[in-house]
């Protein structure tokens, strides 16, 4: 409902007085309505799952051996450079909401929603891959729900990542089809 005392859009002058005060709180302003603590909560989880990803998939890109496995390689370091842009996005956000991203080796593994495989073979790597992948984005998907128009800025740097998450999957689906001649999970 819009009246005179609550309009929908605020005029120019309340938005340059409001803007004035709490200058500490950055980019934080009295129009955020999510609990600023619990999304760095969330956050934090969010990029421990990135710094896994990140690990998972360097590692995975050194020790993958067999055959055809050059192309796999390949395909594995490019993961690991966009899940480092991922863990970068989200790092900044957090700091941007006041909060210190934790990036300590401490409990990593527990903060994190996917998990750290190494996979006994190729295909082993390829399918924990794809697990992670669909971990992250089932994740992913109920925090944009969660964030909604409560914190617009945090849900589009998700749905950006989601929309990558996804090509990710469908990347390790495809080389799980390639090496083992079917897909490995069910639709
Ligand atoms: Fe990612
Ligand atoms: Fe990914």
């Amino acid at each position: 409902m819009t009246d005179a005392k609550t309009p929908f859009i605020s005029d120019v002058k309340t938005l340059r007085d409001r803007a004035r005060q709490h200058l500490g709180s950055g980019a934080v302003t009295s129009t955020y309505t999510a609990d600023v603590d619990k999304t760095i909560a969330i956050l934090q989880g969010v990029l421990a799952t990135e710094i896994v990803c990140v690990l998972r998939y360097t590692m995975h890109s050194i020790a993958a051996t067999g055959i055809s496995s050059e192309s796999v390689k390949e395909e594995f370091a490019q993961h690991a450079k966009e899940e480092q842009e991922h863990m970068n996005a989200v790092a900044e956000r957090i700091n941007q909401l006041g909060g210190k991203p934790n990036f300590s080796p401490e409990g990593l593994s527990t903060r994190s929603a996917s998990q750290y495989v190494e996979g006994e073979n190729l295909v082993d790597m390829i399918r924990e891959n794809l697990i992670a992948e669909r971990i992250a984005i089932d994740h992913y998907r109920e925090l944009i729900r969660y964030f909604g128009d409560k914190d617009p800025g945090t849900r589009v740097m998700l749905e950006g990542i989601l929309v990558v998450e996804e090509e990710h999957a469908n990347d390790m689906h495809d080389l799980l089809v390639a090496h083992e001649g079917r897909p490995m999970l069910n639709r």
